[in-house]
C-alpha cells in the first residue's frame, strides 16, 4: 500500500454574517471543485467543512506533503470562493489571501496548512480539529495533555507501546527555528516553551521511532503580513489508537475549556469551547473561540466520515463552563487580562491608535 498524505488547508475567504460563519454557496463551490479533482484522480478523497468563517479543505492524496498540484488546487478554490464571496458581498472577502501570485505552495500566502504522510495502518482512526477566533498556539495545551500527561492519557502509563513517550517539534515563531523535545525526559523544558503559546507552537508530535502522530498549522498570518489581517484560526490532524492516544484520550483535553487568545478583534483571552458542527458559528462578542472535531476512519485513502466528535452530551459541561468563564471575563471589558498584553497587541489595530496618542505625551 502506497503512503497516503492528509492535507488540511484552510482560509477565511469571507464571512456570513460578519465574521460569524460560512455561506452555504461557498461550501458547495469548494465541494464541486474537489469532486472534479477526485474524478480526475488528482486526489483520492476530500471533505469540506468549516469552523466559523474558516473554510477547511480536508484532502487525501498520493502526492506527498507540499505537493504543488494539491496546494494549487486549494489556492484556486480559495480564489474561486472569494469570487462567490464578492458577489454576495460576504464580509472580508478574500481576507486570508495575502498575494495574487501563487508560486507552488500556499505557505506564506495566508492560508493555514497541516499535512502528514502516513503508512495507512490496518485501521486508521484520525481526528481533524478546526478552530475559529483563536491562534495556532491554542493546540499546545491539548497536545501536551494527549501525548505527555498521564492524568489525561492513561495509555502513557499502562500501554507498553506508549510507555516510551513522544517527541514534540516546537516552532519559535518569532525566530523561525525549531527544537525537538522528548517526553517524559524533557517535559519541563517543553513546558517552559509551549506554556508561552503565542511564541512557541507545537508543529508536530512523533513517536520515538519517528512515526508521525500529530501535526498542526503553525502559520501566523499577521506575522507574515506584518499587520493585523485576522486571526490564524488553526487546524490540527491527530492519529489515534494502537500505540497512539485513544480517540477518547485525544478528545479529553477539550473537556476543560482552557483559555486561548483571539476572540473579538484577535485581542482577547477567552475560553475555548468544543462544539458540534452546527454550533460552529461564534456570535457572542464574535466568539467565544470554538473548536470542532471531524472524526474519520481512513480506508485506502478514502475518508470514511466525518463523525461530529463534539456532538456529545459529555461535552455539555465544558460548554456550560466556557459560557460561565466567558461571562466572567467579559466583565473586564477593555482591561487586561481579558484584553491581551500590549506585547501581543502588536499585530492588532491597537498600534495605530497608540500612534495617534504619541503627540499628547509630555
Ligand atoms: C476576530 C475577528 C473579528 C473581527 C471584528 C472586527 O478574529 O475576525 O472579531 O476582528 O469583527 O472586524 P472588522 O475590523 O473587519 O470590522
Ligand atoms: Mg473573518
Ligand atoms: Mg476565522
Amino acid at each position: 500500500m502506497d503512503n497516503i498524505t492528509i492535507s488540511v488547508i484552510k482560509a477565511d475567504i469571507g464571512g456570513y454574517v460578519g465574521h460569524s460563519s460560512m455561506h452555504p454557496n461557498i461550501l458547495t463551490n469548494a465541494m464541486q471543485a474537489l469532486d472534479k479533482a477526485k474524478g480526475k484522480g488528482t486526489i483520492v478523497d476530500f471533505h469540506v467543512g468549516h469552523c466559523g468563517d474558516d473554510l477547511d479543505l480536508i484532502i487525501t492524496h498520493r502526492l506527498g506533503e507540499n505537493a504543488g498540484e494539491v496546494h494549487k488546487l486549494a489556492w484556486d478554490i480559495f480564489v474561486d470562493c472569494t469570487e462567490v464571496a464578492k458577489e454576495l458581498k460576504l464580509y472580508g472577502a478574500g481576507q486570508d489571501l495575502l498575494s495574487d501570485a501563487f508560486s507552488g505552495n500556499v505557505k506564506g500566502l495566508g492560508p493555514g496548512v497541516a499535512e502528514m504522510t502516513i503508512e495507512e495502518r490496518k485501521s486508521e482512526p484520525v481526528l481533524i480539529f478546526a478552530a475559529d477566533k483563536t491562534s495556532p498556539g491554542s493546540w499546545n495545551f491539548p497536545l501536551y495533555k494527549m501525548f505527555a500527561d498521564p492524568f489525561n492519557t492513561i495509555g502513557l502509563v499502562i500501554d507498553p507501546s506508549m510507555h516510551d513517550g513522544f517527541v514534540f517539534d516546537v516552532l519559535d515563531v518569532f525566530n523561525n527555528r525549531t527544537v525537538s523535545l522528548k517526553t517524559p525526559e524533557e517535559m519541563y523544558d517543553l513546558l517552559v516553551l509551549i506554556g508561552a503559546s503565542e511564541h512557541y507552537i507545537v508543529k508536530a508530535v512523533h513517536k520515538k521511532d519517528g512515526v508521525i502522530a500529530a501535526v498542526t498549522s503553525p502559520q501566523k498570518v499577521n506575522l507574515m503580513a506584518g499587520r493585523y489581517v485576522g486571526k490564524d484560526d488553526p487546524v490540527m490532524i491527530v492519529r489515534c489508537q494502537s500505540g497512539l492516544p485513544a480517540v477518547g484520550e485525544v478528545l479529553e483535553p477539550f473537556s476543560m475549556p482552557y483559555m486561548v487568545t483571539g476572540w473579538m478583534r484577535g485581542s482577547h483571552w477567552g475560553p475555548f469551547m468544543p462544539v458540534a458542527f452546527e454550533d460552529a458559528n461564534p456570535t457572542r462578542f464574535d466568539g467565544p473561540p470554538r473548536v470542532v472535531a471531524f472524526g474519520f476512519q481512513i480506508s485506502n485513502g478514502s475518508l470514511i466520515g466525518p463523525r461530529d466528535m463534539f456532538a456529545d452530551l459529555s461535552y455539555d459541561l465544558a460548554r456550560t463552563k466556557a459560557n460561565e468563564v466567558a461571562d466572567y471575563i467579559r466583565r473586564h471589558g477593555p482591561f487586561e487580562p481579558h484584553r491581551l498584553p500590549l506585547s501581543d497587541m502588536e499585530y492588532t489595530t491597537l498600534p495605530q491608535v497608540l500612534e495617534k496618542l504619541k503627540g499628547k505625551f509630555k
